[in-house]
């Protein structure tokens, strides 16, 4: 480990795994905040969080490259490291993890978690494999820090019920909480993929969080019929000329299925393509 003023930095699995092996004999619990870098305030409030939930908090950079499709942006996705260990020090992150693609993957690597049922709506439809190589190497990742406490963004609402189910169904003793979507002031979520924006597509993307407070509010006005509610979301993105809508709908809020009639508990979810980002955003009604 190396230690660069109040954080430790490791990058070695098997230096990890000892490294949580003696924190668990010393009795001491580890809250974990796995990312893909590029931090923004949403990152840092689950860190924040994630002090209160153990004694020692680790936080992982890590731009995994099994969730990606062929025609998507690994390469282009921001990587600042010097940026990302300032903003996990600055948020009271203990251990800073930044394992290598080829310990992740080694040559010859071929094992793969799936979440059949979870992973196949919304966001399923459109980067197929992404689930599996988010579960795979969430899986991986709880099985090299040992947490007993991990925080993830409810702005990925879909990634979140299926890590809860992967949780649930493997039996694993990790406690899942997920965290609220913290918004630039414009309402946008944020997102490392909001880089990608320039400042007019920043400015329409404002319409995404508008589209789904318009259904929230007529959802709580009494208004229950889905497809009334996301013609009044599709409206407001309409009104704003965007790009391409992969799709606007209202799930139920565990399992995903589909809802023509909506009721409370259930997520109001949409992704929309803006310039060269692909956007997401939710609202649980
Ligand atoms: O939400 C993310 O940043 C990633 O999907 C995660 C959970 C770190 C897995 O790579």
């Amino acid at each position: 480990m190396t230690d660069r003023r109040g954080i430790g930095i490791i990058g070695g699995v098997r230096e990890m795994q000892e490294f949580s092996n003696g924190l668990r004999k010393e009795g001491k619990t580890i809250a974990f905040v796995p990312t893909m870098g590029a931090l923004h305030e949403g990152h840092l409030s689950l860190m924040r969080e994630g002090k209160r939930h153990g004694d020692v908090l680790v936080a992982s950079v890590f731009v995994n490259p099994a969730q990606f499709g062929r025609n998507e942006d690994f390469n282009s996705y921001a990587r600042d490291t010097d940026g990302d260990l300032r903003k996990m020090e600055s948020a009271g992150v203990d251990i800073a993890f930044f394992p290598r693609a080829d310990e992740i993957y080694p040559p010859g690597y071929e094992t793969y978690v799936e979440v059949t049922e979870l992973g196949k709506p919304l966001c399923g439809r459109f980067r197929p494999g992404h689930f599996r190589g988010v579960a795979t190497v969430v899986l991986k990742l709880f099985n090299i820090v040992k947490p007993d406490t991990a925080l993830f963004g409810q702005k990925d609402y879909q990634q979140l019920q299926i890590i809860r189910k992967m949780v649930s169904d493997l039996n694993l003793e990790v406690d899942i909480i997920g965290m609220p979507i913290v918004r630039e002031e414009s309402g946008l979520a944020m997102s490392s993929r909001n880089s990608y924006l320039s400042p007019e597509e920043r400015e329409k993307a404002a319409c995404l969080s508008l589209a789904l407070r318009r259904i929230k509010k007529s959802f709580d006005e009494g208004e229950r019929d889905s497809l009334a509610l996301l013609r009044e979301g599709y409206d407001v993105l309409a009104g704003a000329s965007i790009g391409e809508v992969d799709y606007l709908e209202i799930r139920d809020g565990e399992t995903l299925g589909d809802k023509a009639a909506a009721s409370p508990g259930d997520v109001a979810a949409l992704a929309v393509r803006i310039g060269n980002a692909r956007l997401i955003d939710n609202t649980v009604l």
